[in-house]
């Protein structure tokens, strides 16, 4: 049993960051606002990098939520301040282009912009946010703020796309989605695939989210690890990572690239990885493209391996076979290490660790180079674990990892 400390990244109550929220807009702004929102952090269980392939991907909410206090404007002014930001901004509406806006208030004025090009009537609106969803985490802290600032302009502007909280509206959230995409994409100017904002405003509590990636459907599989006596560890390496920069913008870029070549639209089109690999190796196949072809043939290969892997998940999880979930997590962060190579030190050394510990199985999670890894965990062994890995960073001088155990929680609200 390890004595290491593991410092624990408590989620807050939906209480107690709603009363910061308020308690900051009053000090911002001197009123009330008209209500608080918040929408949650993201975890995935399994299918990285298969998003923007048009693949599967098995998200779900974190407790830890990012909390909007927000008050209408009718003149089409927006004023922004943030407890973890140090700059606050204002400006108009109209005013706002991709490309004008930098920084966090991007993700805000963003879905503002988006809604209003989706042909939504959105105003100005003052707004005070906080949050407890770690940042730079790879927990799509970026997905929370955007989905928080979603339901609350669907409800101060009264477009009627979110729903009531106990009678959600998929159709409508769908829509509130598709407007943080694109907040992210053209406004923040980070090519993400859409999978972070689908489990921030259509995850389910109890629920991993199956989403579809090219009908954009879900199905709500059940997700309760702690009725088979097991828990998944959050490990946040504490290793930046960022995903303006350029590798996620070059992966993406090569799948696309394969697609291309292989004639399909995306790369979950693929049912043949033999035969696509063969014509990717084909003598002059990626001519013209800039792309190495042995590098191109191992990111296809983590993409469509990954896709299968989502399938093999729902498969266990659908036949209560949740165990046997542990080695497939393991194969995941393999395939994402060494083909995609999107994994870093500190990620190797929380997935090898826990996995010395006892885990089931584990893999890093989200874009990678730095961010979070999961482990399956014997629920009794959660502290042991966790104590484990703290004590293998340590020893191998690396900073102390922050770690929470992930509930499937409530989307957006
Ligand atoms: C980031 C992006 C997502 C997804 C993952 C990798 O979290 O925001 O869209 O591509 O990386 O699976």
């Amino acid at each position: 049993m390890s004595e290491f400390p593991a410092e624990w990244l408590d989620a807050w109550s939906v209480e107690d960051g709603s009363q910061a929220a308020t308690t900051l807009f009053a000090d911002v702004f001197g009123e009330q606002p008209d209500g608080v929102w918040s929408a949650p952090g993201r975890g995935n269980l399994i299918g990285e990098h298969t998003d923007y392939n048009g693949g599967f991907v098995l998200p779900f909410a974190l407790p830890h939520r990012t909390y909007v206090a927000l008050r209408r404007r009718d003149d089409g002014r927006v004023r922004l301040s943030s407890a973890q930001e140090p700059t606050p901004w204002e400006g108009t509406l109209a005013d706002v282009v991709p490309g004008g806006v930098a920084g966090w208030p991007a993700y805000v004025v963003g879905v503002a912009w988006a809604l209003r090009e989706a042909g939504y009537d959105v105003g100005g609106f003052d707004a005070a946010v906080t949050s407890c969803v770690p940042y730079g985490a790879g927990l799509s802290s970026s997905a929370a703020l955007e989905a928080s600032v979603a339901v609350a302009l669907d409800a101060v502007h009264g477009l009627g796309l979110a729903g009531p909280v106990d009678a959600v509206s998929d159709a409508g959230r769908k829509v509130l989605a598709a407007a943080c995409i694109r907040a992210e994409n053209e406004m923040a100017g980070a090519p993400t695939g859409g999978m972070d904002q689908a489990a921030s405003l259509r995850a389910q509590a109890g629920h991993a989210l199956l989403l579809d990636c090219v009908s954009l459907d879900v199905r709500h599989i059940p997700f309760d690890l702690a009725a088979d006596d097991l828990a998944l560890l959050v490990i946040d390496t504490r290793a930046e990572h960022q995903l303006v920069d350029g590798q996620y913008a070059a992966r993406r870029d090569t799948c696309e690239t394969a697609a291309r070549v292989l004639g399909v639209g995306t790369l979950r089109e693929v049912t043949d990885l033999d035969a696509a690999l063969a014509t990717l190796a084909a003598p002059g196949a990626l001519d013209g493209t800039g792309q190495d072809p042995a590098v191109v043939a191992r990111r296809v290969r983590h993409v469509v391996t990954e896709i299968e892997r989502v399938r093999e998940v729902v498969d266990l999880l659908d036949s209560g076979r949740t165990t046997a979930v542990g080695p497939v997590l393991t194969a995941a962060h393999e395939s994402l290490r060494d083909d995609y190579e999107v994994s870093c030190h500190e990620l190797d050394v929380a997935v090898d660790s826990a996995v010395q510990a006892g885990a089931l199985g584990g893999r890093m999670i989200g874009g990678g180079f730095g961010g979070s890894a999961i482990a399956l965990v014997h629920a009794s062994e959660v502290e042991q674990v966790a104590g484990d890995v703290a004590a293998a960073f340590a020893s191998e001088g690396l900073r102390a990892p922050g770690f929470l155990v992930a509930v499937a929680a409530a989307p957006a609200g």
